[in-house]
C-alpha cells in the first residue's frame, strides 16, 4: 500500500546544482524511498510564462535536467518521471479550471507581484504568466496528489491549488482531493560568492562540475572578509565555506576547524581543501552516473517518453470524472 501519490515538478533549467540537489532532489529520492507513489516533472510549458521570447534552450535543458535526476537516484522504475508538455491533459484541465479561477486570486499571488517587479527585463505581462499557478493547479489536481513536496517560495501556489480545487468541487461535486504542502527544509546552500547559491548569480557548483572543477570553484570561495591575513583569527559563522562544511562536514571535524578558525591556527587555503575533498567524496557517485548517462540522451528521452505514457493513463482518467462532473461530456 502506498503512503500517499506525490507530485512535483521543476522548471527545465538545465544542470543542476548542489542547491537543488539538498533542497529537492534529496527529498524527492527519500520519499521515493519510502513508499509514496510519486510524479516528477518537467514544467516545460511553465518555462514559457518567462522565456516564451526565446525557446532555443527548452529541449535540451530537460536532458540536462533530467540527467541530474537520474544520476543523484531519482529511479524510473519507482517513480513516474514525466515532461508536461506530453500530457496535454494538463493543458485541458488548466483550461477549465480557468474558467472558475477569479482574476483577483491571481492578482493577489505574492509570487506574481515579486517576479513582476524582479523580472523588469522580460515583458512577462502576459495571460499565460498571470495565470501561472492555476496551470500549477491543473498538474497537481489531475493526479489527485495528497502531497506536494516544494519550498516555501511555492506554498502560495499550492495554498491556491487547494482553493480552486474547493471550488471546482462546490460546483460540481467531490472530484479533486485537497492536496497538502509537503514543506521542504533545507538548508541554506550558498555560492561562492557567498549569496545564496543560483544559476543565475554565476556562483553556482553543479553536480556536472568534475573534482578539478570543484577545488577550483572552492578555491576561490570568499571566506570570513575580517580574516586578511594568514595570523588573522577568523569567525566561521560568517563564512560561506564554513555554511557548507555545515553540510558536508562530520560534526567532529566541524569542531576542529571551528576552532582552529577562531585561533588562526589552520588558513583559509588548507580549510578549503578540506571541504573540496568532502564535496568530492559526496558528489563522485553522481558525478560518474552522470558522465555515463551524458553519454545517452536517448535513454532519458527514452524515460521521459515512458513515464508520460504512464502519467497520462492517470491524467485521462481524471479528466473524464471531471467532465463528468462538469456535464461536458
Ligand atoms: N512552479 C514550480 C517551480 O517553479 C514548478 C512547478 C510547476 C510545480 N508545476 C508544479 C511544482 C506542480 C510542484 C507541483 O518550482
Ligand atoms: Fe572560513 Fe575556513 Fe577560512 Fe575560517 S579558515 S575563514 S572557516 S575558510
Amino acid at each position: 500500500m502506498s503512503k500517499g501519490r506525490i507530485l512535483s515538478g521543476m522548471r527545465p533549467t538545465g544542470k543542476l546544482h548542489l542547491g537543488n540537489l539538498l533542497g529537492a532532489l534529496e527529498n524527492w529520492k527519500t520519499l521515493q524511498n519510502e513508499g509514496y507513489e510519486c510524479f516528477y516533472f518537467v514544467a516545460d510549458w511553465h518555462a514559457l510564462t518567462t522565456d516564451y521570447m526565446d525557446t532555443s534552450h527548452i529541449r535540451s535543458n530537460i536532458v540536462e535536467m533530467v540527467t541530474d535526476w537520474l544520476a543523484s537516484g531519482l529511479d524510473p522504475e519507482k517513480s513516474v518521471l514525466f515532461i508536461q508538455s506530453l500530457v496535454p491533459e494538463h493543458a485541458e484541465l488548466h483550461l477549465m479550471l480557468s474558467m472558475i479561477t477569479p482574476v483577483s486570486w491571481l492578482e493577489r499571488n505574492p509570487t506574481y507581484k515579486e517576479q513582476m517587479q524582479e523580472l523588469s527585463n522580460k515583458d512577462i505581462s502576459t495571460y499565460g504568466f498571470l495565470g501561472y499557478p492555476v496551470l500549477q493547479a491543473a498538474d497537481i489536481l489531475i493526479y489527485k496528489a495528497n502531497y506536494v513536496p516544494v519550498g516555501i517560495d511555492q506554498a502560495p501556489h499550492v495554498e491556491l491549488t487547494r482553493e480552486i480545487a474547493r471550488r471546482f468541487n462546490y460546483f460540481y461535486g467531490e472530484v479533486f482531493p485537497i492536496p497538502d504542502i509537503k514543506l521542504t527544509d533545507f538548508p541554506k546552500v550558498l555560492g561562492t560568492d557567498g549569496r545564496k547559491m543560483s544559476k543565475s548569480y554565476q556562483n553556482a557548483i553543479y553536480l556536472a562540475d568534475s573534482p578539478e572543477e570543484v577545488r577550483k570553484k572552492v578555491s576561490i570561495m570568499v571566506t570570513d572578509p575580517q580574516r586578511v591575513r594568514r595570523t588573522d583569527p577568523g569567525n566561521p559563522e560568517v563564512c560561506p565555506v564554513f555554511s557548507l562544511h555545515k553540510i558536508f562536514t562530520s560534526v567532529e571535524t566541524q569542531k576542529t576547524l571551528d576552532r582552529d578558525c577562531r585561533t588562526a591556527q589552520i588558513g583559509c587555503v588548507d580549510c578549503k581543501k578540506i571541504l573540496a575533498g568532502n564535496l568530492i567524496t559526496t558528489l563522485s557517485p553522481v558525478y560518474e552516473k552522470r558522465q555515463t548517462l551524458s553519454q545517452k540522451p536517448d535513454v532519458v528521452m527514452d524515460i521521459l517518453t515512458k513515464g508520460s505514457e504512464k502519467a497520462r493513463q492517470m491524467a485521462r482518467k481524471t479528466l473524464e470524472e471531471a467532465k463528468a462532473a462538469m456535464k461536458m461530456l
